[in-house]
């Protein structure tokens, strides 16, 4: 059968100069619509963590939603949302987070989730690893046991995974990009 790195690879988009010159894009959105593709990347996510009765899937905005979801079911864990400020209707807790260029705010909602729960961080990619930051943060501050975040695509030279595993938080990621 196909190696992981062959399935991905061929069902990840790349588009250069997207959104700006230079810049490599790494689109899910032709993974996301490849059935194979997708439940094999979804099944390699959630292989470490059967049986380890993970509470709670934390995805983050927009993209760590799909993944999320799809997680969370296979898992039989909940799926509470990390967003963007301003779009959860109850109490929240918020942070800053780094971009790019500039911050911004994340939030979750302050009953998502109990202290001593054992999360799971999703997202699609991790690049500098701000949003990811502050998603830990955040799960961090409400007494919740990470026991790891997940990625579908590492883009290491950006240095997102050693700033989580800084912090303690073990990286988990299926494909990487070196030298975009
Ligand atoms: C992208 C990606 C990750 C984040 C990674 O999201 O989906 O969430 O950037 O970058 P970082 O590791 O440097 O923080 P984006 O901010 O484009 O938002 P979206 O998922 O809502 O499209
Ligand atoms: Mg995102």
């Amino acid at each position: 059968s196909q190696t992981l790195q062959d399935t991905l690879l061929s069902a990840i988009r790349t588009i250069p100069d997207y959104p700006k010159p230079g810049i490599l894009f790494r689109d899910i959105t032709t993974l996301l619509g490849d059935a194979r593709a997708f439940r094999r990347a979804v099944d390699e996510l959630v292989q470490p963590y059967a049986g380890a009765k993970i509470d709670k899937i934390a995805g983050i905005e927009a993209r760590g939603f799909i993944l999320g979801g799809a997680i969370a079911h296979q898992l039989s864990s909940g799926f509470i949302p990390i967003r963007k400020k301003g779009k959860l209707p109850h109490d929240t807790v918020r942070v800053a987070y780094s971009l790019e260029y500039g911050i911004d705010e994340m939030e979750m909602h302050r009953d998502a989730v109990q202290p001593g729960e054992k999360v799971i961080l999703v997202d699609d990619l991790i690049a500098t690893g701000g949003t990811a930051e502050g998603a830990v943060k955040l799960l961090g501050q409400m007494g919740t046991e990470i026991v790891a975040a997940c990625f579908v695509i590492d883009l290491p030279d950006l240095g997102g995974r050693a700033r989580l595993e800084a912090l303690g938080v073990d990286v988990h990621t299926l494909i990487a990009f070196e030298g975009d």
